[in-house]
């Protein structure tokens, strides 16, 4: 059953707030009074309200300046501006301003009640239009139904709605990026911009001048004033990609527009605030870089209020074959290729490897399989040669020794001896050694540290 459509009346005339409320319960609706701004934004907090009617002239304010504040809060809402006949063309500027409708005062009730219905109506159809979205989007194109990508799910719904930066870690491909617009869509910033920076990809001193903006003349080149991505993302999500590579000097005016939620332009004095959600992403291992002295230790709390740790694809191995048919269906369509599956010694291959660069790697073997194959199916030859040898012999016998020895000990050593033969193997090309064991090149770099192989000979 549809439950009765709430209506706040924010007026500050008594006389006109008891005639809508007669008129308004009486044909089904459920009233709510404010008779001043501040009232109105109080009941609006507290109560799920559907159609706001509202005063242009308020005790403690103009409703001309209430009503952007009242559309940041609820995107959707409708509010019908009730006027005196003398200042309609406030009541115009309104409408200007995202209002639904207005009615002059005095007004005759059935002209109230119809544009009432009307604005119901509209709120509900966008109410059910945003749950349809949600159920057919899911969480966008994140595909799988592993318990650990589950969690991410999971996760990425109840983080999403809050205000809190967010810290996306995870190998390289495993699909941060992709995680960071999920939790954008699934935020009630949904519907301002999702702005993201390859800070990697910004040339060290134009980060600053990128994020924050600059004005005329605040360096050589600055021939105009120039927004910055902070204010571009205002009211939406900044994604900061990479966060690691930022200066120590960047970090620090980052770490000051966090605290203070204002940005200054480069070469200004004038602060502006901005109101943006943060979702930084690392492929290292963030709190090392604290350890190591390369990363400010108080702005990466700021940043990791919630973190998300996005799992390698080959610690959930079964969503590979979703994932493949994923990309396989949208390479083929892409190309307009007739190819629909995999032959059973393809995805075998595909489901053993143990695919360091993750899901982008998958998704690259896929696009080059669809566009080789001369088949329908995708047989091996079509994979990369890497992944049809993923031969996975076991490379020794273990053995205890009579007097036992030590796991871990014997664990280091072995690693040792393995990451040294890999090293051999591809001429000292770090690289090369991690691919060869199937480890990403972050995570071969990180047991090199780890187990002080200094000298591979
Ligand atoms: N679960 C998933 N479902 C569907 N596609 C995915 C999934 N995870 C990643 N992808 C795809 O894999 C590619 C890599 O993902 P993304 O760019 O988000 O990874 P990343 O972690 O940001 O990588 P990098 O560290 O290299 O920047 C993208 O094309 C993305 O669409
Ligand atoms: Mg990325």
């Amino acid at each position: 059953m549809q439950t009765a459509a709430s209506i706040l009346v924010i007026d500050d005339e008594p006389v006109l707030q008891d005639i809508l409320k007669t008129l308004l319960t009486s044909n089904g609706f459920e009233t709510y009074s404010a008779m001043t701004a501040a009232e109105g934004m109080q009941r609006l907090f507290e109560e799920e309200i559907d159609v706001v009617m509202l005063d242009l002239m308020l005790p403690d304010r103009n409703g001309l300046d209430l009503l952007p504040e009242i559309l940041a809060r609820a995107p959707d809402l409708p509010v019908i501006i009730i006027t005196a006949h003398s200042s309609v063309e406030s009541a115009i500027e309104a409408m200007r301003r995202g209002a639904f409708h207005y009615v002059p005062k005095p007004f005759k009730n059935e002209e109230v009640l119809h544009l009432v219905r009307r604005a119901a109506e509209r709120r509900q159809l966008e109410r059910e239009n945003r749950f349809l979205r949600s159920q057919l989007e899911g969480l966008g194109e994140i595909v799988g139904t592993s318990r650990r990508i589950q969690e991410v799910f999971a996760l990425i719904q109840r983080a999403a709605p809050a205000r809190a930066n967010i810290l996306v870690a995870g190998e390289s491909g495993t699909g941060k990026e992709l995680a960071a617009r999920a939790i954008h869509r699934h935020s009630p910033r949904c519907n301002k911009a999702f702005v993201p920076v390859h800070t990697s990809a910004i040339p060290d001193g134009l980060l600053e001048s990128t994020l924050f903006g600059h004005v005329k003349g605040a360096f050589t080149g600055a021939v105009n004033s120039r927004k910055g991505l902070f204010e571009a993302a205002h009211e939406g999500t900044l994604f900061l990609d990479e966060v690691s590579t930022i200066t120590l000097e960047t970090q620090t005016r980052l770490l000051r527009v966090i605290q203070e939620r204002e940005i200054r332009r480069v070469g200004s004095v004038e602060s502006r605030s901005v109101d943006v959600r943060l979702v930084a992403a690392s492929n290292l291992d963030l709190w090392q870089e604290v350890q190591a002295g390369r990363f400010r230790e108080d702005l990466y709390y700021r940043l990791n209020v919630i973190t998300i740790e996005m799992p390698p694809l080959r610690e959930r191995a079964e969503d590979i074959p979703l994932l493949a048919f994923h990309f396989l269906q949208t390479f083929a369509e892409e190309n307009q290729r007739k190819v629909t599956g995999f032959t059973p010694q393809a995805m075998d291959a595909l489901t053993a490897y143990y695919w360091p660069g993750n899901v982008r790697e998958l998704e690259n073997a896929v696009e080059r399989a669809v566009v080789l194959t001369q088949e329908e199916y995708i047989d091996l030859e079509t994979l990369p040669q890497v992944i049809r040898n993923d031969e996975r012999r076991p490379v020794v016998q273990a053995e205890v020794p009579a007097s036992g020895l030590d796991f871990r000990e014997a664990m280091a050593d072995f690693q040792t001896q393995l990451i040294k033969a890999a090293l051999k193997r591809s001429d000292n090309v770090q690289r090369r050694a991690a691919r060869l064991l199937r480890l990403s090149p972050t995570t071969f770099n990180e047991m090199i540290h780890r187990l002080g192989i200094n000298d591979p000979k």
